[in-house]
C-alpha cells in the first residue's frame, strides 16, 4: 500500500518567494528523503511473468548485463505525484523545514500525473503549499541533475530561498512488456532533496548538455491528438547506442565539474551516478581513477527509475551512513535526448 496522503490544508500563509536583502552565494543540500511503492518485484518473478507471455529471460541474464536484481512497481492507479509527496516529506523532515517554508518546487519526471499542469503543482497542493513557483523538468534520466542545477541558480540569484526538487517516476507505465530488452531494465520511485541558500559551499558546480541528434536511440513515440493518443506511447531504447554514448559524455561532464570547482578526481568520496547499468556505473568510475568502493549502487534493488534514480541513490547513500557531512559528492545523469549532465558538492 502507498502512504495515503492527507487532504491539503490551507497553508499558515503563502510561502515567501524571495525578498533576501543578499543572495546568498551558495546553494546547500539540507535534507533528503525517498520512497518507493512496496510491490518489490524480483528477476525471477519478472521473467515468470513475461514467461506467460512468450518472452524468455532470465535473472542470470539480466543480473550479467545490467546488475539488476529486483525493482519496484506502483500500483496501476497510483501516480507519480503519489511516490513525489512521501519523499518530499522525508526530506522536509531531515531537514527541519515545514511545507509552508517551501518556496520553489521542481519535479523532474518523464511520467507525469498529467499531460498538463505540471507534477510539480499536483505535488505542491498534495503537500498543502500554496503560492511559491512550481514546474516540471523533463529530461529524463538526467533530469534531476537538470533540476538542481536549475534550483541552485534560482537560490543563487535570490528567486528562492528554499526548494523541493524532487525526481519522481512510474516507469513500469510506459514498458513494453513485450520487448524483453527494455521491460526488464525499469522501476518506479521518488528522490528528493530540500536546497537552501547558504555561506557554505554546498553545490560546487555543475554541468549540463543536451544532443537533440539522438533523439531516436531512447524515447517514447507517443504524442497526444484530438483526444486520442498516436504513435506508441511506449519506451524504446537502442541499449547498445545508449551505452556507447554514456560512458563517453559522463566521463567528460564529471571531468567538467571537477575542473570547474579546481577539485581532483581523489577529492571525490562518493559518486552517485545514475542508475542504469552496473557496468556504465563501474566503467566511468575506472575512467576517474575511483575505485568500485566509492560509487553509491542501488541500481541492484531499485533498477532503472530515470529521474528518481540518483535522489534515491543520494537518500540511501544518507541514510545508510555511507555519505556524511562534509563530503563531496559526484552526481550525473545521462538519458532521452539525449541528455547528460553532472553535479559537485560538498554535503
Ligand atoms: O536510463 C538511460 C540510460 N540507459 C542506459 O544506460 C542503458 C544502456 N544500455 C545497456 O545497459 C545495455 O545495452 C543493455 C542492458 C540494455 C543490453 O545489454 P547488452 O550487453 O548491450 O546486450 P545486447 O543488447 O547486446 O543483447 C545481447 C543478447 C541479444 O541476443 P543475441 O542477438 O546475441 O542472440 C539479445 O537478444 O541478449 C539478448 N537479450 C536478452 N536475453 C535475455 C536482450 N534482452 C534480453 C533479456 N533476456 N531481457
Amino acid at each position: 500500500m502507498v502512504a495515503a496522503v492527507p487532504p491539503a490544508r490551507p497553508p499558515e500563509r503563502f510561502a515567501p518567494t524571495h525578498h533576501l536583502h543578499m543572495n546568498p552565494p551558495y546553494s546547500r543540500i539540507t535534507g533528503t528523503g525517498s520512497y518507493l511503492p512496496p510491490r518489490r518485484v524480483t528477476n525471477d518473478a519478472l521473467a515468470a511473468e513475461l514467461a506467460t507471455r512468450g518472452i524468455e529471460t532470465s535473472d542470470e541474464w539480466i543480473v550479467e548485463r545490467t546488475g539488476i536484481r529486483a525493482r519496484h512497481f506502483a500500483a496501476p492507479d497510483v501516480p507519480a505525484s503519489d511516490l513525489a509527496v512521501p519523499a518530499a516529506r522525508a526530506a522536509m523532515q531531515a531537514a527541519g523545514v515545514r511545507p509552508q517554508d517551501i518556496d520553489l518546487i521542481i519535479v523532474a519526471t518523464s511520467t507525469p500525473d498529467m499531460v498538463f499542469p505540471a507534477t510539480a503543482a499536483i505535488v505542491q497542493h498534495k503537500l498543502g503549499i500554496r503560492g511559491c513557483p512550481v514546474f516540471d523538468v523533463q529530461a529524463v534520466c538526467s533530469g534531476f541533475v537538470y533540476a538542481l542545477t536549475v534550483a541552485d541558480a534560482m537560490i543563487r540569484a535570490g528567486t528562492a530561498r528554499r526548494a523541493l526538487v524532487i525526481g519522481a517516476e512510474v516507469f513500469s507505465r510506459i514498458l513494453n512488456f513485450d520487448d524483453r530488452t527494455t521491460c526488464v531494465l525499469f522501476g518506479d520511485g521518488a528522490g528528493a532533496v530540500v536546497l537552501e541558500g547558504s555561506d557554505t559551499p554546498g553545490i560546487l558546480a555543475t554541468d549540463l548538455h543536451a544532443d537533440g541528434q539522438h533523439v531516436g536511440v531512447l524515447c517514447v513515440p507517443g504524442h497526444v491528438r484530438g483526444g486520442q493518443v498516436l504513435g506508441e506511447p511506449l519506451l524504446r531504447m537502442d541499449g547498445q547506442a545508449v551505452f556507447k554514448l554514456a560512458v563517453n559524455v559522463l566521463d567528460k561532464a564529471a571531468r567538467a565539474v571537477l575542473e570547474k570547482a579546481g577539485k581532483p578526481a581523489s577529492d571525490v568520496d562518493w559518486l552517485i551516478p545514475h542508475q542504469a547499468n552496473i557496468r556504465i556505473m563501474q566503467g566511468t568510475a575506472r575512467k576517474l581513477g575511483l575505485p568500485p568502493e566509492k560509487v553509491v549502487v542501488t541500481v541492484h534493488e531499485h533498477g532503472n527509475t530515470s529521474a528518481a534514480s540518483i535522489p534515491l541513490a543520494l537518500d540511501h547513500a544518507v541514510r545508510s551512513g555511507q555519505a556524511k557531512p562534509g563530503q563531496t559528492l559526484l552526481l550525473e545523469g545521462v538519458g532521452g535526448g539525449f541528455t547528460w549532465g553532472a553535479l559537485l558538492l560538498n554535503l
